[in-house]
């Protein structure tokens, strides 16, 4: 947002299943004055921005055009998607190098353009992808945002809302950690109807075990039958990018920059609530956890913290 006029301008880094998605999302969601789709399979822009100004008739004026990483130079926000995609039986951390070496083509010349709004990130692995965007970018930590256990949060509302079948807007709960195989519940402070989860009777131990087990196998799953996933997670980006926007704070599970929370040592980006408004991220919330769920989000820090010592920048 500039001046006394409002220029709203968002530049895509990354145009596949979830890029795409999550620009017709977008589009739906928030007024924006130009978004800018840049891929290296240079037609799928093009293709992209003819077939998304369809909908603007429906859904507002919008300048939708192909791009390079120069027109970074006005933009308020920068989302990284772009990345090699999970494969059916590979986890998020199979994907580091390849998606590391992607990145960085990417945020160097953003940088070099002028960029000074938000980069958002939601490639894989995502908390150690949103940590490199910091370092590479040199940027402030506050203006570099992951999309974090925002997806497995949601995922873990649906399954909860399933089990008590109650509307999935009642219930409160978070997966926090790493987003991939260390992620966990939060269950203790998890509220449903405002009433604690653990005070229902259809709930205990095992039942939960289960929960998170499906939460957690979900998006795997979700491959398996069809590919890819994307609706979640660009539904998250744009709930990201939305409050980024339109400067309106809102508290989410995201890939946020740990400085001593839980009492973590490394110097990383880790699932934890996080309140983001116009400036990015505005704070870092340190929730209450149990003292296994603390040493959970430890075991979290210390598998991110070792993949990264493997990185070659
Ligand atoms: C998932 C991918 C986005 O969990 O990591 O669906």
């Amino acid at each position: 947002m500039k001046g006394l006029i409002m220029s709203r301008k968002v530049l895509l880094v990354g145009d596949g299943a979830v890029g795409s998605t999550f620009a017709n999302d977008l589009l739906q969601h928030v007024d924006l004055d130009e978004l800018v789709i840049c891929d290296v399979a240079k037609d799928r822009p093009v293709g992209d921005s003819m077939d998304l100004e369809d909908i603007t008739p429906f859904v507002g004026e919008t300048n939708i055009h192909p791009g390079e990483y120069s027109d970074a130079k006005d933009a308020d926000i920068v989302v990284i998607t772009a990345g090699v995609p999970r494969k059916p039986g590979e986890t998020r951390l199979d994907l580091v190098n390849k998606n590391v070496n992607i990145l960085k083509s990417i945020v160097k010349p953003v940088v070099d353009s002028g960029f000074k709004g938000v980069f958002v990130v939601s490639a894989n692995p995502v908390d150690i992808l949103t940590t490199l965007t910091q370092k590479l970018s040199g940027f402030p930590k506050n203006r570099v945002i992951g999309t974090g256990t925002s997806l497995d949060s949601a995922r873990l509302r649906v399954e909860l809302a399933k089990k008590l079948n109650v509307p999935v807007d009642k219930v409160n709960s978070m997966v926090l950690g790493e987003h991939g195989d260390t992620s966990f519940e939060n269950f203790d402070e998890s509220l449903v109807n405002d009433k604690p989860l653990r005070d229902y009777s259809e709930i205990n131990d095992e039942v939960l075990s289960e929960i998170e087990a499906d939460v957690r196998k979900k998006g795997g799953k979700i491959i398996s039958n069809k590919g890819a996933t994307f609706y979640g997670v660009a539904m998250m980006l744009t709930q990201i990018v939305k409050a980024v926007l339109t400067n309106q704070a809102i508290c989410m599970p995201l890939s946020a920059p740990i400085n001593g929370e839980y009492g973590i040592k490394h110097d990383l980006y880790l699932g934890t609530p996080t309140v983001i408004n116009g400036e990015g991220i505005s704070a870092v919330i340190e929730t209450k956890l149990s003292e296994e769920e603390t040493k959970k989000m430890l075991n979290s820090a210390d598998k991110m913290q070792e993949v990264l010592d493997g990185v070659n920048l």
